[in-house]
């Protein structure tokens, strides 16, 4: 059985707000709060990496957990927008904390979807063996990101999340989790160079290139709303549970109108669907942990409580966590 023990989650101070946005590109809050339900996000400082937001979120985990980094066994870091191409995130990580010399990896490439992908392999690792295994969602986009290309660069925001697991009986029970991918569909959303097919060279460079993503924007939006409402609803029948019964659904924070209609096709009210886009916009594979932290901390989660986790992200990948409080 997997518990989770503790909770964490980080963002930076910076605010940027549509208004911002609308100074830097042609844009306006109108055209943003209209299709994305996003009002403002945060960016980390200049001399913050993705090391320092990730460190944040997981020495709240462990403080919150009971635990010190010596009683860390695992570390896993789901991120696209690592600390460096290599080694990854969580060699870094476990080095910043002070943890013992345990297994350490990313699950990187997977966009928003890595931290419930990592819940998934988590679970499955404690299978094997008892361990307390420390998983961390984070981005730092607004590093990465064209700050020209106002199709994209008003979408994200900073942020990291993390949740420690262990076996022993924690404040919530990790019930099950479903996960898959249609590789099929990696066209949809791709940022095609710096890979081997499209190497950095001169050209991309100075194009530009090596920061722009392909998003077939119409596709993504019905792919992302049937994978993470079909998901939910086989976590509800391999649990056993039915909708009436989940507290909140926490869902990827990407964009509100894809949030609203996946809530839609769940038949689950809009108060027991958790968003927080408005505030933080899309921060990657950091949405579902820090939201999930966000809504304990804010008491939106109570002893008791069913709370289902659903995300989407390029690949295309999906995957969805039960978790009993
Ligand atoms: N401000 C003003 N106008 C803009 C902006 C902007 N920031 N960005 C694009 N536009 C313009 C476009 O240039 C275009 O103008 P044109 O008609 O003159 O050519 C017009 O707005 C429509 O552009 P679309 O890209 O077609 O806009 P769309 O209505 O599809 O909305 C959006 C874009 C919000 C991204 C939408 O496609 C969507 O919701 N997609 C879902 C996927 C998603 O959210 N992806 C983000 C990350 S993926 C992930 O999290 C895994």
């Amino acid at each position: 059985m997997a518990f989770i023990l503790g909770f964490g989650g980080y963002v930076p101070d910076r605010i940027m707000t549509n208004d911002d946005w609308a100074e830097l590109v042609d844009t306006d809050d109108e055209w943003i709060t209209a299709r994305t339900g996003i009002k403002e996000r945060r960016f980390a400082a200049d001399d913050q990496s993705t090391l320092d937001l990730a460190a944040h979120a997981a020495e709240k985990a462990m403080e919150d957990a009971g635990l010190t980094a010596a009683e860390i066994d695992e570390i896993i870091v789901a991120t696209d927008t690592p600390e460096a191409y290599t080694p990854d995130t969580a060699s870094f990580l476990q080095h910043r904390l002070g943890c013992r010399e345990v297994p350490a990896y990313d699950l990187g490439g997977s966009g928003c979807a890595g931290f419930v992908q990592a819940l998934d392999v988590a679970r499955a690792r404690m299978l094997l063996q008892p361990k307390r295994i420390l998983i961390v969602g984070v981005e730092l986009i607004s590093r990465l990101m064209s700050w020209k290309d106002r199709s994209f660069c008003v979408l994200f925001g900073d942020a990291a999340g993390a949740v420690v697991l262990g076996p022993e009986d924690g404040r919530a029970e990790l019930l099950d989790v479903v996960a898959g991918t249609d590789g099929s569909k990696t066209e949809i959303l791709t940022l095609k160079t710096g890979g081997t097919r499209y190497p950095f060279n001169a050209e991309s460079l100075a194009s530009g290139a090596y920061q722009h993503l392909d998003m077939d924007g119409r596709r993504v939006f019905r792919e992302a709303v049937h994978r993470m409402s079909t998901a939910v609803e086989d976590l509800l029948e391999n649990t056993q549970r039915t909708i009436d019964e989940v507290a909140l659904v926490i869902p990827h924070q990407a964009n509100k109108r894809i949030i609203d209609a996946v809530g839609h096709k769940l038949a689950i009210p809009e108060e027991r669907v958790y968003i927080n886009v408005q505030d933080y916009g899309n921060t990657g594979s950091a949405t579902v942990p820090f939201a999930l932290w966000e809504a304990k901390e804010t008491g939106r989660i109570r002893p008791g409580d069913l709370v289902a986790l659903t995300a989407f992200g390029a690949g295309f990948h999906w995957a969805a966590a039960a978790i009993q409080f």
